[in-house]
């Protein structure tokens, strides 16, 4: 998938991108009952809400065969390489669940805040590329956006281990009031298989999934081969050290797997 100019441009100027219906109702059921095995395993790398239920699946490309499929995929690392000018390298890979009633909050932050001040990531040469597996509402926790935020750089942040599960550096309420001044707050939602891609110094947050409806959304966070972590803190699982270029895989790659 080759971007535009326009949607270089756009990237630039907002900090995020929106791709919807990217991926197919067949690939998406793949993923979908993907999300479903992985949840259902008990290891490490499947953090649970407090109330038991599944957050987040890190580094499910590593044990999946659907998953590992995905984080090879052009249409994910294609765009990716594109905007960071050159190979990439996988950071970090969750599938987030935030189950119907007990999907918890993801404050507002920066990725690159965490990947800077934990995993010592030199620049943000980083970034996002998510999948929705459901379909995305106002509803059910979309993630906010607080456009053109990304051009602040890496604002002050405070590591928030209470609040969730997973630990966070997250922005105080004076920070996040001063960005929504002046760049407003937007919930892109869509269908599933829609996907959305968001630079890593992009300010976000979801809410709580009080609704009926889960809000699976599988996040694949590239980096650019150079600009590898230097800091080996947290589990291999949460921050990789795998820094080989990745090898786009075959359009349908998915599709060898549908039933
Ligand atoms: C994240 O910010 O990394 C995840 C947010 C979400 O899935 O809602
Ligand atoms: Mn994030």
């Amino acid at each position: 998938m080759q971007l535009t100019d326009q949607q270089i441009e756009k990237f630039e100027q907002d900090g995020y991108l929106f791709f919807p219906n990217a991926f197919s109702t067949e690939e998406v059921g793949v993923l979908k009952q993907a999300a479903l095995d992985v949840y259902a395993l008990q290891r490490e790398e499947v953090w649970r809400e407090k109330t038991g239920v599944a957050r987040t699946a890190f580094a499910a490309h590593t044990y999946n065969d659907a998953f590992r499929r995905l984080g090879a995929h052009p249409r994910l690392i294609e765009p990716v390489m594109r905007l960071l000018d050159g190979p990439v390298y996988m950071h970090q890979y969750k599938v987030n669940a935030k189950a119907a009633f007990d999907g918890d909050v993801w404050q507002w932050h920066q990725d690159y805040g965490t990947w800077a001040r934990d995993d010592l990531m030199p620049e943000p040469r980083a970034m996002n590329i998510a999948v929705f597996l459901d379909d995305v509402t106002a509803a059910n926790g979309p993630l906010l956006f607080i456009p053109g935020s990304h051009k602040q750089g890496v604002v002050e942040a405070g590591h928030d281990l209470e609040t969730t599960s997973y630990p966070l550096w997250t922005l105080d309420r004076e920070t996040v009031t001063r960005l929504y001044d002046q760049g407003g707050c937007v919930a892109p939602t869509g269908d599933a298989g829609s996907m959305l891609m968001f630079s890593s110094l992009l300010v976000h947050a979801s809410p709580p999934n009080i609704s009926p409806m889960d809000r699976t959304i599988v996040y694949l966070s590239l980096c650019h081969v150079d600009n590898h972590i230097r800091q080996f803190k947290r589990p291999e699982w949460v921050a990789h050290r795998d820094f080989n270029p990745i090898e786009p895989l075959a359009d349908d790659t998915l599709l060898e797997l549908v039933a």
